[in-house]
């Protein structure tokens, strides 16, 4: 894929010791056809000189606001027009803090202010300062903005310590920006999603249930429709519009949602189980409505089958991500259900905590896969449905660059 050809990208390089990781990604970009203008911070020119990038990238590098032969030529409103994306990266601690009070007070953040083209940040910086509350909430803030935050990876730090805070490697940076730019990143693909809850019948007029409103399952499947997916959503009770180009199949409780998926499972590419299917259902459901005659009543519970798991398991399966909502222990947990489900990709989220997860309308997730993970911060869970989807458009590619197992189960069978 790549679909940075005659792309115009804005990189702003801000005042980090992963700077020199810059000089790299420019060299990249321009080698897959883009056109680059490099705009640094007074700090970014302590770690690596304008010189160089002003080498790499065949163009004037811009450092300052108030620079008369600079605005004379290309000034920074021209700059923010001109651009088809900006990234900021390495954005530093401070440069988020400052995108977050949507300051103007040097050349980079005026642009970020001026621009109307998407803007994604990479940061890097020290585990800690990663951590701080401070910057979490300056995140959050910037991601309910639209903003994308790419990264940051983890491991050894060059302060020594070790932990959240790398910049992600130019690699990584251009499959993002790429992303950003593939019109439909899984066109024609069909895509499988459960959503809501089940119910588990006790009597005519009772069940077992939990509060999945639906809404991250449902959002999901539109993203997936805006990146040209075929979906069908199978959807437990919920009070959702079905969003448009989705078809979707009611499913009452786990044993017809399993049935549902299993019909469908043979003919996806991409299996999504975002729903809270019960685990248990009643052994026996009374045919009458139970009666209040005694102090206490005792239900008999009985498994029901693992929809996710049943279809990782299927010769031929589809890529499979699944979904994690822990209540402790959220990365360990996660880690452990997808390697027990064989999962290609596992979300976790908190939940039993206000504002996340369950019947709200914003969510965090932490994601896992093989050799990988990604945090995608605080953010409307429309927005970050997209992302999970750019994020799994980008994994499924990876993992079958020759096509899918339906398609090549097609072609041996042709
Ligand atoms: O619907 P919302 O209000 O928007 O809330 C979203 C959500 C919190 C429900 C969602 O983000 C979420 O976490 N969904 C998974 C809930 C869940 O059941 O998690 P789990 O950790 O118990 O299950 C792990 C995975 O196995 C999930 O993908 C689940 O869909 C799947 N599963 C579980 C049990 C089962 N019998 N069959 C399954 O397919």
């Amino acid at each position: 894929m790549n679909c940075l050809t005659s792309k115009r990208i804005l990189l702003g390089i801000t005042g980090g010791v992963a700077a020199y990781k810059a000089a790299e990604l420019v060299r990249r970009l321009r080698e897959r056809g883009a056109e680059v203008r490099v705009v640094m911070t007074q700090a970014a020119q302590a770690f690596i000189t304008p010189l160089t990038l002003q080498a790499l990238s065949g163009q004037r590098v811009h450092t300052d606001l108030l620079d008369p032969e600079a605005e004379a030529a290309m000034g920074h409103i021209e700059l923010a027009r001109w651009t088809d994306a900006v990234l900021v990266a390495p954005a530093t601690a401070d440069f988020l803090a400052r995108l977050a009070q949507g300051r103007a007070d040097d050349l980079l953040a005026t642009l970020c202010l001026a621009t109307r083209a998407p803007l994604a940040v990479a940061p890097a910086m020290n585990q800690a300062m990663w951590t701080n509350p401070a910057t979490r909430d300056n995140l959050a803030l910037l991601a309910r903005r639209g903003v994308r935050v790419w990264g940051p990876a983890e491991g050894a730090q060059a302060c020594g310590e070790t932990g959240p805070g790398r910049l992600l490697e130019p690699e990584a940076l251009l499959d993002r920006l790429d992303g950003l730019f593939a019109d439909g990143a899984l066109a024609g693909r069909r895509v499988l999603i459960t959503a809501g809850p089940t119910r588990e019948a006790i009597d005519p007029v009772r069940f077992l249930s939990n509060r999945s409103s639906g809404k991250m399952g449902y959002a999901l499947a539109a993203a997936a429709v805006e990146a040209g997916a075929l979906v069908t959503l199978v959807s437990g009770p919920v009070a959702l519009d079905c969003p448009p180009g989705v078809t979707r199949v009611w499913a009452e409780d786990a044993l017809s949602m399993h049935a549902l998926v299993q019909e469908r499972a043979g003919q996806a590419d991409i299996f999504i189980a975002t729903a809270a299917v019960a685990d248990y259902r009643p052994r026996q459901v009374a045919t009458a409505k139970l009666k209040k005659d005694a102090a206490t009543l005792n239900l008999e519970l009985e498994r029901n089958p693992d929809i996710l798991a049943a279809v990782a398991a299927m010769p031929n399966a589809p890529f499979c991500m699944g979904f994690a909502a822990e209540t402790d222990n959220l990365v360990a947990h996660a880690r452990k259900k997808r390697l027990a489900k064989g999962l290609d990709l596992v979300a976790a989220n908190w939940v039993g905590a206000p504002g996340q997860g369950f019947d709200s309308d914003d969510n965090a997730l932490e994601l896992f896969w093989e050799g990988g993970q990604e945090s995608l911060p605080e953010a409307p869970k429309t927005r970050l449905a997209r992302e999970l989807i750019g994020i799994i458009a980008r994994l499924y590619q990876e993992k079958y660059p020759q096509g899918t197992p339906q398609d090549l189960h097609a072609q041996d069978s042709a």
